[in-house]
C-alpha cells in the first residue's frame, strides 16, 4: 500500500486530499498541528469507513516539531511514497509594498517557505526509498512573477495586496524548481488549487476543497506528468500550466 503524508491535513484542501488518497487506497499520515483537531478529522474519516489513516503531530513552524514528527513517522514506515506539502497561511493585513512589515514577512515566510523546507528536508530520506517518490507543494498563481507583470491577468489590480503571500509562494516555487534539480529520481510538483472555499478564503471561492484535491490526487496519479511542472486550475489554458 503506497504512503503519504500530507500537512495541515485536519481541514480545507488537505484534509479533502487525505479523503480523496484514502478513496484511493492509499495509506495516509495526517499531518496536524493540533492534536485535537486532528484526532476530529481521524474520526470522521473513519465514520465514513476510511480507516487506513492516522495523525501525526506536526507545526510545520517549529524545528523541534518537525524533528518529533520525523521520529514518530519512522516508527510506523521506513518507506514514504508521496508528501503533500499543503500547508499555507495568508498573513495579516496590510500587507502591500509599502505597508508590509518585516515581521509579518518572516512570519508568513517561516510557515510557507521554511516549513516547507523543514519537512521536506527531514522526510527525504524516506522517500528515498519509494519506486516512485513524489513531492507536491501547494502553491498559488499569485507565485508567477510572469502574471504579477501581465496586466492582461484577471488578479492584476488585486494581487498587490497580498504582497507578503505572494513573496512566501515565489520563493516556494523557487525551492521546488531547486528540489527537483536536485532529486532527479523524484518527481516534485507545484499546484495552484485555484481559488477555492476553505477557511483561507474565508469560504469565498469558485471550487470546492474536493475539486483541488481531485487535482492533487490525479497529479500523482497520472504518471505522465512530468517533474517540475507547475500547474494551476486558475489559468486559462488547456494545459493549466502555470508561468513561473
Ligand atoms: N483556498 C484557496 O483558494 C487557495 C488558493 C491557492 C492556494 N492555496 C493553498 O492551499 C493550501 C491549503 O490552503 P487551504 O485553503 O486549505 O487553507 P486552510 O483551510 O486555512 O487550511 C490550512 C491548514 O494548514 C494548517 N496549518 C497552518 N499553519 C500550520 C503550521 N504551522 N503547522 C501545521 N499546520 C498548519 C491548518 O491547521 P489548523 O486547523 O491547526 O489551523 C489547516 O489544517 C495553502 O498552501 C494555500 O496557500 C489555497
Amino acid at each position: 500500500m503506497k504512503k503519504v503524508f500530507i500537512t495541515g491535513a485536519n481541514k480545507g484542501i488537505g484534509f479533502a486530499t487525505a479523503r480523496h488518497f484514502l478513496q484511493k487506497g492509499f495509506y495516509v499520515y495526517l499531518g496536524c498541528r493540533s492534536q485535537e483537531r486532528g484526532l476530529e478529522a481521524l474520526q470522521l474519516l473513519q465514520s465514513e469507513g476510511l480507516t487506513n489513516a492516522e495523525v501525526i503531530l506536526i507545526d510545520i513552524s517549529q524545528d523541534e516539531s518537525v524533528k518529533n514528527a520525523r521520529i514518530q513517522l519512522g516508527k510506523k514506515t521506513a518507506t514514504l511514497d508521496v508528501l503533500i506539502n499543503n500547508v499555507g497561511i495568508t498573513g495579516n493585513m496590510p500587507q502591500d509594498a509599502l505597508n508590509a512589515t518585516v515581521s509579518e514577512l518572516e512570519k508568513v515566510l517561516n510557515t510557507n517557505l521554511y516549513g516547507t523546507l523543514r519537512v521536506t528536508q527531514s522526510f527525504t530520506d524516506l522517500l528515498e526509498r519509494s519506486q516512485e517518490p513524489h513531492i507536491i507543494n501547494i502553491s498559488s498563481s499569485i507565485g508567477s512573477l510572469t502574471l504579477h507583470s501581465d496586466t492582461s491577468w484577471k488578479y492584476y489590480e488585486n494581487a498587490n495586496i497580498f504582497m507578503v503571500y505572494a513573496i512566501s509562494k515565489v520563493a516556494l516555487n523557487m525551492y521546488s524548481i531547486s528540489l527537483g534539480n536536485q532529486l532527479p529520481k523524484f518527481r516534485v510538483n507545484v499546484i495552484d488549487p485555484g481559488f477555492i472555499k476553505t477557511d483561507l478564503t474565508n469560504n469565498q471561492g469558485s471550487g470546492s476543497p474536493e475539486e483541488a484535491a481531485t487535482t492533487i490526487v490525479n497529479t500523482v496519479l497520472d504518471k505522465t506528468v512530468p517533474t517540475k511542472k507547475f500547474v494551476s486550475e486558475d489559468h486559462d489554458s488547456e494545459t493549466k500550466e502555470c508561468p513561473w
